[in-house]
C-alpha cells in the first residue's frame, strides 16, 4: 500500500492523532488538578449562575499576566466534561455565554453542597508528585528486582513512605475518605447487609469515614476502625463507634462481620489470603451469622461500558505501580475467598467502579 499518497496516509494521520492524545492525556488529569487548586468549581457554584470569562478572572486575584490564559484552561475542562457554557443571559439577544458546572465538577465542591461529597483530595492526593513520579520508574521496575514501581522512585515501599511524610500521608488519608463519603449515598440500598449485626470491624478502615457513616445508620452496631497505629492513633472514641491500632497482618479484633473497603485490592493474593484467612478466624460461624464484607472493583469487561473498565483498568495499574495489588474479575475474587476457607459469597454492583460482596464461612 502507498503510505504517503494512499489511503494509508490518512490512516497514519489518525494513528499519530490517536498516539499525540494518549501522549498528552496526562494534561487533562493536570489540567483538572489545577482547577481543584485555584478553587474555580466553587467559584463558579458561588455565583449561582453561569459565570462569564471577566468575572471569573476576576473572581481567581491572579497577577495580571496570567489573567489571559483562564480561557484556555477553561476550553479543555469544558472539553473533557468537568464544566459546561450556557448564556449568560437567558430570553435576551446577547450571546454571551458562561461557565456552569457538570455533575463531575460538582463532585468538587467545598461547601454549600446538598450533602454531594467532594473528591477534591482525591484529585489532589493521586496527582500528587508523590504518586505521579513512580510511573517515570516503569520501565526501570519491569527491569529490575523492586517490588514496586513506588520502591524504585522513592526507596521505599507506599506505607513506609507515609510513616515518614505526614503531609502526603493526610493528604492520602483525606482522599481516601472523600472517596468513603460516596458511601453515604448507597448505605440505604444496603440495610440488609448490615442489619441483625451486633459488631463490624473496618479493618484498614484509614479515618473511619466509612465506618461512621455506617455507625449512624445503624446506632445498634458497634463499630471499630482499626488500622496501623500513626494512622488511628488521633481519634477518641465516639458512641459506638472506636478505633484500635494494629497491623492486620499479625491479627484484626474479632466482630460478626468484618469490612475490607479498597484494601485487598492493594495487596497481592498471597497478602490477600491471609489477610482473608485472620478475617475468618476473627469472625462467627455461618451459623451465627458472621461474614466479611468486602468494597472493591470487580471487573466485568463483557457486561460494564467501556469507560467504566477503563477506569477500573487504570486503577488496576495504579495498584501495580504503588503497592503490590491488582483489580480482580469474579474468577480472581473466588479463587481467593476459596482459598481462604470461605465457603461461598455474593456480588452487589451498586456503587459505579465498586462492588460489595458478601464473603460467607
Ligand atoms: C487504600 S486504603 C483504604 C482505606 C479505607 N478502607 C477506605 O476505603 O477509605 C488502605 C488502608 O489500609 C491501611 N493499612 C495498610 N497496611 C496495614 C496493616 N498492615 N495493618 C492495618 N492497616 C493497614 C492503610 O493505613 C490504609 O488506611
Amino acid at each position: 500500500m502507498d503510505l504517503i499518497h494512499g489511503e494509508g496516509g490518512s490512516e497514519l494521520f489518525q494513528a499519530q492523532s490517536h498516539m499525540y492524545k494518549h501522549i498528552f492525556n496526562f494534561i487533562n488529569s493536570m489540567a483538572l488538578k489545577c482547577a481543584v487548586e485555584l478553587g474555580i468549581p466553587d467559584i463558579i457554584h458561588t455565583h449561582n449562575h453561569p459565570i462569564s470569562l471577566p468575572q471569573l478572572v476576576s473572581a481567581l486575584h491572579l497577577p495580571p499576566t496570567k489573567t489571559r490564559y483562564v480561557n484556555r484552561l477553561m476550553r479543555v475542562l469544558v472539553h473533557s466534561g468537568f464544566f459546561a457554557t450556557a448564556k449568560v443571559h437567558e430570553n435576551q439577544e446577547e450571546e454571551d455565554e458562561g461557565y456552569v458546572l457538570t455533575t463531575s465538577s460538582r463532585l468538587l465542591l467545598s461547601k454549600d453542597n446538598n450533602n454531594v461529597p467532594n473528591l477534591s483530595a482525591f484529585v489532589l492526593a493521586m496527582l500528587d508528585p508523590v504518586l505521579v513520579t513512580p510511573w517515570h520508574f516503569l520501565g526501570d521496575w519491569f527491569r529490575g528486582n523492586d517490588l514496586t514501581a513506588f520502591d524504585t522512585a522513592h526507596g521505599k515501599s507506599f506505607w513506609d513512605y507515609g510513616s515518614h511524610d505526614h503531609k502526603f500521608f493526610n493528604l492520602f488519608n483525606e482522599a481516601m475518605a472523600s472517596d468513603s463519603r460516596m458511601m453515604s449515598l448507597v448505605i440505604k440500598d444496603c440495610r440488609p447487609v448490615f442489619e441483625g449485626l451486633g459488631s463490624l470491624v473496618d479493618v484498614g478502615g484509614g479515618k473511619g469515614l466509612i465506618a461512621r457513616i455506617i455507625s449512624e445508620a445503624f446506632p445498634q452496631l458497634k463499630c471499630t476502625v482499626f488500622d496501623l497505629p500513626h494512622v488511628v492513633s488521633n481519634f477518641p472514641e465516639c458512641g459506638n463507634l472506636k478505633y484500635v491500632g494494629g497491623d492486620m497482618f499479625q491479627s484484626v479484633p474479632t466482630a460478626d462481620a468484618i469490612l475490607l473497603k479498597l484494601v485487598l485490592h492493594s495487596l497481592s493474593d498471597e497478602e490477600c489470603v491471609k489477610i482473608l484467612k485472620k478475617c475468618r478466624e476473627a469472625i462467627p460461624s455461618k451459623e451465627k451469622g458472621g461474614k466479611v464484607i468486602v468494597i472493591d472493583i470487580v471487573i466485568n469487561e463483557k457486561k460494564e461500558e467501556h469507560d467504566i473498565t477503563e477506569a477500573k483498568l487504570l486503577f488496576d495499574l495504579l495498584m501495580m505501580t504503588v503497592v503490590t495489588g491488582r483489580e480482580r474479575n469474579e474468577k480472581e475474587w473466588e479463587k481467593l475467598f476459596l482459598e481462604a476457607g470461605f465457603s461461598h459469597y455474593k456480588i452487589n454492583p451498586i456503587f459505579g467502579l465498586r462492588s460489595l460482596i458478601e464473603v460467607f464461612p
